[in-house]
């Protein structure tokens, strides 16, 4: 056998039995969940599910499925990413549909790309299954459109949680202010501070409008709605914490007409 045919084989014997389905799960609002999604939540063999998938969403889940929790939480690994990883390689080596089900969308801050590579890399089939991201759907659920031709025609999402792996570059606040009349930023009300403060430096002004939307789309979905100048004070003094969407910009002014 050649070099080819012995690395040919290799690679035909790593490659899976199963198939990896990478499925966003929406915001919270089950129905938000894409009719692609829910059909192979309904027909897999195993599932492994992020912390802020709703219950409601993992009651679709085929019953004879095996259920298995990676949720992780700021602080708080339940599974590391490298267990995850692993699991979804082995499990697509014993079962035809392994769904892995993310909150939102699971290339938007989902860390979906990166599994999909390692997937890729073991020879896994892997197929995304787009969702609805919260970064769009909590600001809609609060009345704020992300463009509007009066107010805003571009929009940046942002990751708010700068220091959280060293494969994130810092975020240039100032080129995003410069560059952007809506910034819609995750995993950003613990750094909310530092955030403010650049973007002063950058230039914004006091009365530039904020919100804040936590747990958006969902029943108990919370609204905070301030300028530059009040918000980390506002969030100081409600307690308001994660999981929440901070919306920057003269949109958010439509909080209060379409809300
Ligand atoms: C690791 S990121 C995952 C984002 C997800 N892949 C998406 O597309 O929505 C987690 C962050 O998403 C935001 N998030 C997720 N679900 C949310 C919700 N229902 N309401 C508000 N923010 C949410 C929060 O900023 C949270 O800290």
């Amino acid at each position: 056998m050649s070099q080819t045919e012995i690395k040919n084989a290799e690679e035909e014997r790593k490659t899976s039995l199963g198939k990896v389905y990478l499925v966003g799960a929406g915001p919270g609002d089950p129905g938000l969940l894409t009719l692609k999604g829910k059909g192979l939540l309904e027909c897999a063999d195993v599932v492994v599910y992020d912390a802020l998938v709703s219950p409601q969403i993992l009651a679709m889940i085929n019953p004879q499925a095996e259920k298995i929790d990676a949720g992780k939480r700021m602080g708080r690994h339940s599974l590391l990413q490298e267990k995850t990883t692993q699991l979804l390689i082995d499990k697509a080596q014993t079962h035809a549909i392994v769904v892995r089900l993310k909150g939102g969308d699971p290339f938007v801050f989902g860390r979906g790309g990166e599994e999909m590579q390692d997937l890729v890399q073991a020879g896994v089939s892997v197929e995304v299954v787009p969702g609805v991201t919260s970064g769009i759907a909590a600001p809609a659920y609060a009345g704020i459109p992300l463009t509007h031709r009066d107010y805003s025609s571009s929009v940046t999402f942002v990751t708010g949680h700068e220091a959280a792996g060293k494969y994130r570059p810092k975020v240039n606040w100032d080129a995003i202010a410069h560059g952007s009349e809506t910034i819609v930023i995750y995993m950003g009300v613990h750094n909310l501070p530092h955030i403010v403060a650049e973007l002063y430096q950058a230039g914004l002004k006091d009365e530039t409008p904020v919100a804040l939307i936590r747990w958006g789309t969902r029943p108990d979905q919370e609204e905070l709605v301030g300028t530059l100048a009040t918000i980390v004070e506002q969030v100081e003094v409600a307690q308001f914490g994660s999981p929440a969407i901070v919306v920057i910009g003269n949109v958010v002014q439509l909080h209060g007409v379409l809300h």
